[in-house]
């Protein structure tokens, strides 16, 4: 092996170098004297993520800063403890109390920040929903949980399918009343017609669960994943060190928060280090995010992979008419950040990226390219403080350095799941040997403790980040009339890290087309969601299957589709 390429770290004022004496002696423990709650035994996440703020005196402080496609404005930490408390009240007149589960349906825009803040104000379990999701995605994840509570747009209610989920019995618009049908209630209307109640707030347990994310592994249905308050310890602390947020900072996370990412770095992380959040609407478009970054100052930016490999391929042109020189930390997650994009921050933003791993299930960062500390190219970077990491083998035996094995995880960090709902079983096949936590990522680790990704070991798909389950994808296209076999797998791309491919048996009486094959993609991005739509379809004879059971092979289908991209 050649000599390994570092990236030093440049000087700054970070907090992790600040806090070096915590660093050093560092217990989970520790870090819970921060919280009021500490003090007072009285916990409850919105506390500490915004009304706190508000009691310390940093009421008139931006905490949203928001920008829309017609409007663009400011909320303080004032008026989101202010508007949240109005929120819950309206909610909790409607009856919703602790432990309820309130789904969010709302676009990236300050409401969702809102709506998902007052639910958990009264100790609900907040769903917050992707906005791309559709119909049947929609319904699965309400039905799943036989919610009752929805909060949704004027334009995203449309994809709810209300006659399918007979247990939703409120659903509030953030909207006009004229903007409402039948029994949906206007949320706008009715917070003018309310007081907000003094002392709203719910007290709660620190293992009282706070939200609920569903994600996707290779067999079944999305899973709901359920986290407690007890994550905000180290929400809090890796916003901190990692993402190194002070008070002064502008900082935008990209993610939505229907993904882990835009609510725990989204929402909770930023709130709880009182930083200013930047929110913008819409999908992925290079112009319009370098003018979001120049107009509100960011300072620090977290995003994904594919969105720095799509700026990249915009041209660094495109750069030069902007001012960016605002950002001093950017991140990365989701998926693998190829030392090509590292180089490219360093080249256009004088910035290195710090690349960040974790799960839906494990609630926060676990794996992170401190501020302080050399960047290894290819690499996820190292433990956090109070994590540990090793590779196992598949008896569980720990392996050597530079052996591909399981990451596994010492299952003992506060953010970490509390359970899999409605699924003990499945919450049990994470943890096979006694104390590991075990990702379902392939990695290796080097003689200085980086850890490098090296795929999956199961068939779930990455595709820009998202995390697509085949299982899904194959079920909606199995409903399809034509289709009477198909297998799912992601196939590398250079932009995208994965796309969607689909190989299908077409059923006696249907002619393989180009526009079959348009239909086939319309009906998954129709039903279920755009980036579960397969961006490839490759008709067949017959499908590669377990001799006995009959079982799709898809491990099959993705080692002919390596071969033939050379991979
Ligand atoms: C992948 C997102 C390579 C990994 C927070 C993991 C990554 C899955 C990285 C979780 C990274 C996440 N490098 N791969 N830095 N971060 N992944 O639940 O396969 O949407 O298991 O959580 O994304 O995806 P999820």
């Amino acid at each position: 092996m050649g000599k390994e390429e570092v990236i030093d770290s440049y000087e700054g004022n970070y907090n992790i170098a600040a806090d070096l004496p915590v660093r050093e002696d560092f217990t989970w423990k520790t870090i819970e004297s921060h919280f009021s709650w500490s003090d007072t035994g009285k916990v409850n996440m919105v506390y500490e993520s915004v009304d706190r703020h508000v009691a310390d005196g940093y009421g008139e402080k931006i905490a949203l800063h928001y920008f829309g496609e017609a409007e663009e404005y400011t909320l303080t930490y004032r008026e989101l403890k202010e508007k949240s408390d109005l929120w819950a009240t309206v909610l909790k007149n409607k009856g919703v109390k602790k432990g309820d589960f309130v789904f969010v349906f709302l676009e990236k825009h300050p409401d969702c920040h809102i709506a998902m803040l007052a639910a958990i104000k009264l100790g609900a379990i907040v769903g917050p929903l992707f906005e791309a999701f559709m119909e049947d995605a929609v319904k699965e994840r309400i039905a799943d949980c036989e919610g009752t509570y929805l909060i949704a747009s004027p334009e995203l209610i449309k994809r709810v399918p209300r006659e399918e989920l007979p247990s939703l019995q409120t659903v509030w618009i953030t909207g006009e009343p004229e903007q409402c049908n039948g029994d949906e209630i206007s949320l706008y209307a009715e917070a003018r017609a309310t007081q907000a109640e003094e002392g709203i707030t719910e007290w709660v347990d620190l293992n009282h669960g706070l939200n609920i994310h569903y994600t996707s592994g290779s067999t079944g249905r999305p899973k709901g994943i359920i986290h407690a308050h007890r994550a905000m310890i180290q929400q809090y602390i890796t916003g901190r060190w990692v993402l190194d947020l002070k008070d002064d900072d502008v900082y935008w996370c990209t993610a939505h928060p229907g993904w882990v990412t835009g609510t725990v770095y989204g929402v909770f992380a930023p709130l709880l280090n009182r930083a200013t959040i930047v929110i913008h609407g819409g999908r992925f478009d290079a112009d319009e995010w370098y003018s979001v970054l120049e107009k509100a100052g960011v300072t620090v930016w977290y995003s994904a992979p594919t969105a720095y490999r799509m700026l990249m391929a915009k041209g660094d042109e495109k750069l030069t008419n902007y001012d960016l020189s605002k950002i001093r930390h950017i991140l990365s997650v989701g998926e693998p950040l190829n030392p090509e994009v590292i180089r490219w921050g360093i080249k256009t933003l004088s910035r290195r990226i710090h690349d960040t791993w974790w799960m839906t299930e494990t609630g926060a960062q676990l794996i992170v390219n401190l501020p302080t500390e050399r960047i290894v190219p290819g690499s996820m970077g190292k433990p956090f403080p109070g994590v540990e990491a090793v590779i196992l083998d598949e008896a569980g035996k720990e392996l050597l350095p530079g052996k591909v094995g399981h990451l596994a995880l010492k299952a003992n960090w506060p953010a970490i799941m509390r359970e899999v709902w409605k699924d003990p079983a499945k919450y049990e096949t994470y943890f096979p040997f006694e104390g590991w936590y075990v990702s379902g990522d392939l990695a290796t680790m080097d003689e200085n403790g980086y850890i490098f990704f090296q795929g999956r070991s199961d068939d779930m798909i990455n595709s820009s980040g998202e995390r697509i389950g085949p299982f899904e994808v194959e079920s909606k296209l199995m409903e399809h009339p034509a289709v009477a076999e198909v297998g799912v797998i992601g196939k590398p791309d250079a932009v995208r890290g994965e796309i969607v491919k689909a190989f299908i048996v077409l059923k006696s009486g249907y002619e393989t087309s180009e526009a079959l094959l348009q239909e086939l993609r319309q009906f998954v991005r129709k039903g279920l969601a755009a980036h579960a739509s397969p961006k490839e379809i490759e008709f067949m004879e017959e499908l590669p299957k377990t001799p006995i059971s009959g079982k799709i092979l898809r491990r099959e289908l993705k080692a002919k589709e390596l071969e033939k991209v050379g991979v």
